[in-house]
Parts: structure tokens; C-alpha cells; sequence
């Protein structure tokens, strides 16, 4: 935090930070349709207690005070290690379709800036979408500029999907969300957000629960429209002609409950309508860090997925990056990381392309016969790309791009003092049969 001794007043010390002073990690998501309705959410420090949205339809001039709704939130204060807060949220609702509003958050002498969010239209029409994996670790340091090369590229993205792990502790403030919405800036509050949450989402300060981060829903407003308890957590999202389902695969649950959640996955298959199906979840479908189980995690999941061709599955945990099929022609599971927290990896016979040792975001091409894939490293280059067209007859056609770079697949930093000699020994010939098996 910035302090600073105002002149002429030596000694005195006052606190400059806008972090402290002002409304902050104010974010967008998602409770309920993006056509007319849009979440906000922020923290304020613990004596304001008091916190309001005012928003209006957006206007060029600034004089559109006349126009001005003020909300009260639903304010909940709560003490995390870096002391006491209040969080606040509004769901935004009765708004109209492919309308560009205006909103600040704030009271009396503290308001935010004034910050603009569009609603969906509503219609079939191409767009494009942001897709991270974990961010996790040195947010501030590194992380950050993963969100802040996709967002320069892309600012006309209508949604960041984070595919979990966004924090390293997901019940401390400190390192963990206090880096990551300060990484996103003012992004977060112009370019509504989407997550599933990660293992670490999952882990509490220093003890280690399968329950959610309290701080999960008091940073997110996400739909409610999951299996009971899994509320914010397993969700739909319907986005003009795609529908994003969200499972948490880190939650812990009964035979019972798992049993309640395919049937929810199921239905929320079954029943879309519109053009195209995204699912995200937080563990990769199968290991592929060097030193995890390659089997597959989730065969309930992952046939529902392959019954109902789901086009594009979109995952991280792994802290590498792969693209693949398994066993059948759709989905394509991606698996990538955002930070730079990075593991070695294995070579498993499903991997279609790899790179190890890099920071990438996605970029997702969204139009109502084709799905465009773009993997780029944090310096903008393209590094993975292909298509998913839907033919005349409703067939699903895979093409990757042409002249792909050649794989970065290079160990990751301390690769000889993190992971046994077996797994070192090997790393160079198994890299090799990969190589060998693509090459036919
Ligand atoms: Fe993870
Ligand atoms: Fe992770």
C-alpha cells in the first residue's frame, strides 16, 4: 500500500491508496440473462458500510444526472485476513436488449468512476469470447499481463471465461484477489466475467475445506440455476446463440448428489435450442501434468459430452497447455494456464497439440454455422488454432489451422527438482514418440 508524508505536514502520514478510499475490485457477471439483466459487484472498506449502484442508459453527454436510477445492494461485511470488509452486489434486472448503460458504485464523496456495460441482443450474430486457464500465482507480477494482452487485443470481447484456479488461496484476500482484480483493472468492470471454480477456489486460508471460498460468492454473482448446494458454482449461462455450462468439479459430494448433478448436465444438454454448447470445468478431463494420473477423471461427465457432442470442452489445472480428442470426434478438449505457474508434461496418446513453459489466453470466434479457436501467447502470437463448422446436415467438421508454430515443449523451471528421476529420465524420449506419432 502507497503512503505518502504530505508536505509542510512532516510527520503526518495519510493513506493515498484509491484502494482503501474509494469502492473497488468492482467487477460484472451474471446471475441471470445477459439480454436484460447484468451484475455488479464490489467491496468497500469496512466503514462504509453504506454503498449504492446508480446507473442510467449511456449518453455521450455527460450530463445525464436527470437520468440516474439509484440502487441499494445486498451488502454482507465480512472479516477475511486482511481485515474487515463489506461486499456488495446488485442484480440488474428489466434492462433492454443490446443497450449500453452507465453505472457507478459508491456513497456521498466515494463513488467509483462512471464505467459502461452492453446487454446481449438477443440474436444470432458473430462475436467472440475470452477463455483463460489458471491464473493462479504471482498475479500481480506476471498473471496480469495475460489479462491485459488479451483485453488490448480483444476489448471488444462480450465475456472473460476463467476455467478456475484464478487465485492461489482462495480464502485469502492477500496475493489472491487483491492481485487478481487490480490484474484485470478496469476491464472487469466493463467486460462481464464467467468462472468455474478451481481446487483452489476450494481451499480456505490456511486450512484446507472442499466447501467453496466464502469469498467465491461474495466476489461473483453467478446463476442460481445449478443442482441444490451447487448454486454459483454449476450453473447455464445463455449468451445470445451459445450456452455456457459451468461444473465444479471440485465440489464435494455425495453418490447421491453426483448422480443429481449428471442428470442436471443432461437436461441442460438436452434442452438448449440454440446453436452451440460450451462446457467449463476446472480439472482437465485426464492428467497431464508429468506427475499426475493420466486416467480419466470423470467418465460420467465425459460421456454425456460425447452423447450429446459437445463441441468444445474448456478446462485448465494442469498448468500447460493441450488440445485433444479422446475417444470420439467431438469435444475438442483445450486445457490451458494463464499464469506462470508451469508443470512438465506427459505425452498421453490423446494429445492432438501441447506447449509447455508459456503464458497463452484464447480467443473464441463465435458465429452461427462456425466456432474459430485461437490459443495465443501472452505476446499476441498465435500459437494454436482450428475451426468447428457445422455442416448443412448438422455434421460437426474439425480443421486446424495451417502452419501452426512448431510446439514449445520445453520442461518447465525446476523440472530436475520437482519431479522424480524416473519421470526426468524419460521426459526426452517420451517428447520424442510424441513427436514421431504426429509426424504420421
Ligand atoms: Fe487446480
Ligand atoms: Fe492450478
Amino acid at each position: 500500500m502507497l503512503t505518502f508524508y504530505c508536505q509542510g505536514q512532516k510527520g503526518k502520514e495519510y493513506n493515498n491508496s484509491l484502494l482503501e478510499q474509494l469502492p473497488h475490485h468492482i467487477k460484472l457477471s451474471w446471475e441471470t440473462s445477459p439480454e436484460n439483466s447484468q451484475a455488479v459487484s464490489w467491496r468497500t472498506r469496512a466503514d462504509e458500510s453504506k454503498s449504492y449502484l446508480e446507473y442510467a442508459e449511456a449518453t455521450a453527454s455527460p450530463f445525464f444526472e436527470d437520468q440516474i436510477e439509484l440502487i441499494e445492494p445486498i451488502s454482507e461485511s465480512y472479516e477475511s485476513e486482511d481485515g474487515l470488509w463489506n461486499y456488495h452486489s446488485v442484480n440488474l434486472q428489466n434492462l433492454k436488449p443490446n443497450t449500453q448503460y452507465s453505472y457507478r458504485v459508491g456513497n456521498k464523496d466515494t463513488w467509483s468512476e462512471w464505467s459502461e456495460f452492453k446487454t446481449a441482443t438477443g440474436k444470432n450474430e458473430p462475436f467472440k469470447f475470452l477463455y483463460f486457464g489458471d491464473v493462479q500465482r504471482y498475479i500481480h507480477s506476471l498473471g496480469s499481463r495475460a489479462l491485459r494482452q488479451a483485453v488490448l487485443a480483444n476489448p471488444d470481447a462480450k465475456f472473460m471465461l476463467f476455467a478456475g484456479d484464478l487465485i492461489h488461496r482462495g480464502g485469502l484476500n492477500q496475493e489472491n484477489w487483491n492481485e487478481f482484480f487490480p490484474a484485470g483493472g478496469w476491464a472487469f468492470q466493463n467486460i462481464p466475467t464467467i468462472a468455474t471454480p478451481g481446487n483452489h477456489e476450494h481451499k480456505w486460508a490456511d486450512k484446507e475445506t472442499r466447501e467453496v471460498t466464502p469469498l467465491w460468492n461474495l466476489n461473483f454473482c453467478f446463476p442460481k440455476n445449478g443442482p441444490k448446494g451447487q448454486e454459483e458454482q454449476t450453473y447455464f449461462i445463455d449468451y445470445n446463440n451459445i450456452r455456457v455450462i459451468s461444473l465444479d468439479t471440485s465440489a464435494k459430494m455425495t453418490t447421491e448428489q453426483k448422480q443429481e448433478t449428471y442428470v442436471w448436465l443432461e437436461n441442460a444438454l438436452k434442452e438448449f435450442k440454440g446453436d452451440w454448447v460450451f462446457v467449463t470445468f476446472h480439472h482437465a478431463m485426464a492428467g497431464l501434468a508429468r506427475n499426475r494420473n493420466p486416467d480419466i477423471r470423470f467418465p460420467e461427465i465425459k460421456a454425456l459430452l460425447e452423447k450429446y457432442k459437445v463441441p468444445m470442452v474448456l478446462t485448465g489445472h494442469e498448468h500447460l497447455y493441450t488440445r485433444g480428442r479422446m475417444d470420439a470426434d467431438f469435444p475438442v478438449y483445450a486445457v490451458s494456464v494463464a499464469g506462470p505457474y508451469q508443470n512438465a508434461i506427459q505425452f498421453s496418446d490423446w494429445i492432438e497439440r501441447a506447449g509447455t513453459t508459456m503464458q497463452l489466453y484464447q480467443e473464441i470466434h463465435v458465429s452461427e454455422n462456425q466456432l474459430k479457436y485461437v490459443a495465443k501467447t501472452v505476446l499476441g502470437e498465435i500459437y494454436d488454432a482450428f475451426t468447428i463448422t457445422k455442416k448443412s446436415n448438422g455434421e460437426l467438421q474439425f480443421e486446424e489451422a495451417p502452419d501452426l508454430p512448431i510446439e514449445s515443449l520445453i520442461p518447465t523451471k525446476d523440472f530436475e527438482k520437482r519431479y522424480d528421476k524416473e519421470l526426468i529420465k524419460s521426459y526426452e524420449s517420451d517428447k520424442a514418440k510424441y513427436l514421431q506419432r504426429k509426424k504420421q
